[in-house]
C-alpha cells in the first residue's frame, strides 16, 4: 500500500491490488456459534470452517496469492529428480539471500525438527529472543533447553517501543558464561516474534548478536517465517535503514545469519519451507535428514506447484507496497481498538492484532484461560475466529504443573490481502461490544488434554453458564441481527 494522503477526513490504508478471485462467506446465527464452539470444546483449532466468518485464526498458509504465483504454477515441472521448478527457487533463494544451498521441506516445523536433530543434544541450551511453539518443541524433543533472553520491553504489553522483539546482549553473553559457548547448540533469532505479537527485531541488533556468535564460535540461526513484516518494520522504524532498499535490508540480515529456515506458509504467501545457509559443512550434515524426513533433494515433500508460487512469492516480497499491506490493516486494527480503550498490544507488530486477555477479561485467572475464553466469547458474538495465545499454548511442567504464559493473548491474525477493511471494521465492532460487556465472560477448564502441543486438540468446557447469558446479551442488544 502507498502512502496515500486522504484529502478529507481520516486517513485509512489503501490497497495496492484488486481482487479477482473471491470466496462465499457465511455468519450463522448466534445460537448455531454457541452450539459450534462446544461441539468444538472451546478450541478454535477444532471448529467448522463453515461455521466461521472472518477466519483470524493464522497467517499460515492463507494469505491471498497473486495472479502472477497462480500463473507460475502451471509451468511446474513434475519430475522427482532434477526439477526445474526447484532449480528456479534454488537460484531465487541465491540471488535474495546470497546463499548457496538450499534444502527444500515441506513447511516450517519439518525445518525445525532436521535443525534440532542435527544440531540439539540432550542438556544443550538453546539462546533466543522467544521461543515460538514448534521450534520449542522441537528442541525440547531433542533434549535440549530453550532460554528466552528478549528484552525487558518486549513482554511489556503496551509500549511504544520500536522493536520489542530485541534479543537482549548482555542476557546473552550471561548465559554463554555461564554455561560454555560448548553447551550452546546454536543461537535462535525469530524474526518477527510470534508469540508476543508479532514484534519485530532491528538490524542493529542482530549484528550485535552476530558479534557474540562470532567471538565464541556459535551458529547463528534465523527463523525468517515472519520475515516480510519485520522487513517493513526495519525499512519504516530504524532510522539507518529509511534508505535502504527491502532487497539491501533483506541480504543484510541474511549476511548475518549462518542458517535461515522458514515457513513458506507464511514467507512467500505459498505452502512450503526451506533452510538455507552458504556453509557446506551445515548442508552435508542436513541433508541426509532431509532425504530421510521429506523427500528428494528437489521437492522435500512440497507439490512443485508450491515451488513454483514460493519462488514469485519470495520475489513479490521484496516490493515495499506487498509487504506493508499487513502490518498497516493491523495497525488500523489496533489503533481504533486501542482509541476505545480496548487492551491491545502495542505498538501494533506484524501478524496479528493481539488483544491483551490479562487485561480484557482481568477477572478471570490465569488458571481458567483467560485468552482461551476470550477466544471462545469472541467467536460466539461474531463468528470471527483467533487463537489463544496463552498459557492453553504453553506445556505443563514435567511434575504436572501449570506453566502459566508471560502473557495472555488472544491473537487476530489479519492474512495478507484476504479481508477488506468492511470486515476489519465489523471484527473492531463486536469487539468493542464484548468489551463493554466483559464481565459476563467466564473461564474455562480443559476435559480432554493432550501431553503436547495440547492448544492444537485438547478440549475445555465453560466453568459456569456464562456463555448462555452471554448469548441473551446478545440478542437483547442485537435483536434479530446475525
Ligand atoms: C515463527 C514461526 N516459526 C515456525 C513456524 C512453523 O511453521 P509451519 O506452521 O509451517 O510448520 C511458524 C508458524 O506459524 C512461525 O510463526
Amino acid at each position: 500500500m502507498a502512502e496515500v494522503k486522504f484529502f478529507y477526513g481520516d486517513n485509512v490504508p489503501l490497497e495496492m491490488h484488486k481482487v479477482r478471485i473471491v470466496q462465499k462467506l457465511d455468519l450463522v446465527p448466534v445460537e448455531r456459534r454457541l452450539e459450534a464452539i462446544n461441539e468444538a470444546g472451546n478450541n478454535t483449532f477444532l471448529l467448522k470452517n463453515s461455521d466461521i466468518f472472518l477466519d483470524m485464526l493464522t497467517d499460515s498458509g492463507v494469505n491471498a496469492m497473486s495472479d502472477r504465483q497462480l500463473a507460475a504454477m502451471m509451468e511446474a515441472d513434475d519430475s522427482y529428480a532434477g526439477s526445474a521448478t526447484f532449480t528456479k527457487l534454488e537460484n531465487k533463494i541465491k540471488e535474495i539471500f546470497g546463499m548457496e544451498y538450499f534444502l527444500p521441506a515441506h513447511q516450517g516445523r519439518a525445518c525445525e525438527n532436521i535443525i534440532s536433530q542435527a544440531y540439539v543434544k540432550p542438556g544443550d541450551i538453546i539462546p533466543m529472543n522467544y521461543h515460538f511453539t514448534t521450534s520449542k518443541a522441537h528442541i525440547t524433543l531433542n533434549g535440549g533447553l530453550v532460554e528466552e533472553i528478549i528484552i525487558d520491553e518486549g513482554l511489556n504489553t503496551t509500549s511504544d517501543y520500536p522493536f520489542k522483539g530485541n534479543m537482549d546482549i548482555a542476557k546473552l553473553r550471561a548465559l554463554i558464561n555461564k554455561h560454555g559457548a560448548e553447551k550452546i547448540a546454536y543461537v535462535r533469532l525469530e524474526t518477527g516474534t510470534n508469540l508476543i505479537g508479532g514484534q519485530p527485531h532491528s538490524l542493529e541488533n542482530m549484528q550485535e548478536i552476530r558479534k557474540v556468535c562470532d567471538e565464541f564460535g556459535i551458529l547463528l540461526v534465523l527463523d525468517a517465517s515472519l520475515l516480510a513484516d519485520n522487513l517493513y518494520f526495519i525499512k519504516t522504524r530504524e532510522e539507518k535503514c529509511k534508505d535502504m532498499s527491502i532487497r539491501e535490508i533483506t541480504r543484510a540480515i541474511a549476511d548475518l545469519s549462518d542458517i535461515i529456515y522458514f515457513s513458506a506458509r507464511k514467507l512467500g504467501c505459498a505452502r512450503g519451507g526451506g533452510i538455507c545457509t552458504r556453509n557446506k559443512d551445515i548442508y552435508m550434515k542436513l541433508r541426509e535428514l532431509i532425504t530421510l524426513y521429506e523427500g528428494f533433494l528437489t521437492y522435500g515433500g512440497m507439490s512443485v506447484r508450491e515451488i513454483e508460487a514460493i519462488t514469485v512469492g519470495l520475489e513479490e516480497t521484496m516490493d515495499e507496497n506487498m509487504i506493508n499491506q499487513g502490518p498497516q490493516f493491523i495497525a488500523y486494527m489496533c489503533n481504533k481498538l486501542n482509541e476505545s480503550g480496548v487492551p491491545v498490544i502495542t505498538p501494533p507488530g506484524g501478524l496479528g492484532c493481539h488483544l491483551n486477555a490479562m487485561e480484557f477479561v482481568d477477572h478471570i485467572p490465569q488458571s481458567q484461560y483467560p485468552a482461551g475464553a476470550l477466544a471462545s466469547a469472541l467467536y460466539i458474538v461474531s463468528g470471527v475466529r483467533g487463537m489463544e495465545r496463552g498459557t492453553i499454548s504453553e506445556q505443563r511442567e514435567d511434575d504436572g504443573n501449570e506453566h502459566f504464559a508471560n502473557m495472555e493473548l488472544l491473537r487476530l491474525a489479519m492474512p495478507r490481502r484476504v479481508f477488506t477493511l468492511s470486515q476489519v471494521n465489523y471484527a473492531i465492532d463486536r469487539i468493542r461490544w464484548l468489551y463493554d460487556n466483559r464481565k459476563l465472560i467466564g473461564g474455562i477448564t480443559f476435559v480432554e488434554e493432550p501431553k503436547v502441543l495440547r492448544f492444537f486438540f485438547g478440549k475445555l468446557a465453560p466453568v459456569s453458564d456464562w456463555q448462555t447469558k452471554l448469548v441473551e446479551k446478545f440478542k437483547a442488544d442485537f435483536g434479530d441481527s446475525l
